[in-house]
C-alpha cells in the first residue's frame, strides 16, 4: 500500500504521528509537506495528495488542516478522488465500504491524536463491500463526467 500524506500548518505534529503508525504497518508514505509553523493555504496540499492518488501513485491519501474540511472539499475537486472528513471511527469504516472513499481527511484542531490514530485505523482496515455501493459510486463518477468542462 502507497499512501500519500499531506498538511498545512495546523496539522503538521498530527501528521508526523500519522506517518509515523503507517510506516510501521508496513506503508509506503509520500509526504507531501507541509513542514514548520509557517501559514500555508490547504488547498495546495490537498492538490498534491489528490493528484497523487488520480494519478495512480498512491493508493491513497490522507489530508489534515484545523478542521478537515477545507482539505476535504479541496481533494473533492480532483476527478476521481473521493475524500471523506472522519472525526469518529464509525464513519472512517463505513466510507470505505460503502462511498470507496480514497483520501482521509482529518482536522487537528477538532480531535486530539488519540482518536486521529483510531479513525486512520479503521480507514485503513477496511475494504469496499461492493454490491449496491458499486452503483452509487459509479453514479458519483458520473456527476464529474457530466459536469466536466462547466457542464452542460
Ligand atoms: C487554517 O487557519 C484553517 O482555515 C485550515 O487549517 C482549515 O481548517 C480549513 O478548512
Amino acid at each position: 500500500m502507497r499512501v500519500a500524506i499531506g498538511c498545512d500548518h495546523t496539522g503538521v505534529d498530527l501528521k508526523h504521528e500519522v506517518v509515523k503508525y503507517l510506516k510501521e504497518q508496513g506503508v509506503e508514505v509520500t509526504d507531501f509537506g507541509t513542514e514548520g509553523a509557517d501559514s500555508v493555504d490547504y488547498p495546495d496540499y490537498a492538490r498534491k495528495v489528490a493528484e497523487a492518488v488520480r494519478g495512480g501513485a498512491a493508493e491513497r491519501g490522507v489530508l489534515i488542516c484545523g478542521t478537515g474540511i477545507g482539505m476535504s472539499i479541496s481533494a473533492n475537486k480532483v476527478p476521481g478522488v473521493r475524500a471523506a472528513l472522519c472525526h469518529d471511527v464509525y464513519s472512517a469504516r463505513l466510507t470505505r465500504e460503502h462511498n470507496d472513499a480514497n483520501v482521509l481527511t482529518m482536522g487537528a484542531r477538532v480531535i486530539g491524536s488519540g482518536l486521529a490514530l483510531e479513525i486512520v485505523k479503521a480507514f485503513f482496515g477496511a475494504e469496499f463491500a461492493g454490491g449496491r455501493h458499486t452503483r452509487r459510486v459509479e453514479k458519483i463518477a458520473q456527476i464529474e463526467k457530466d459536469w466536466a468542462g462547466g457542464g452542460r
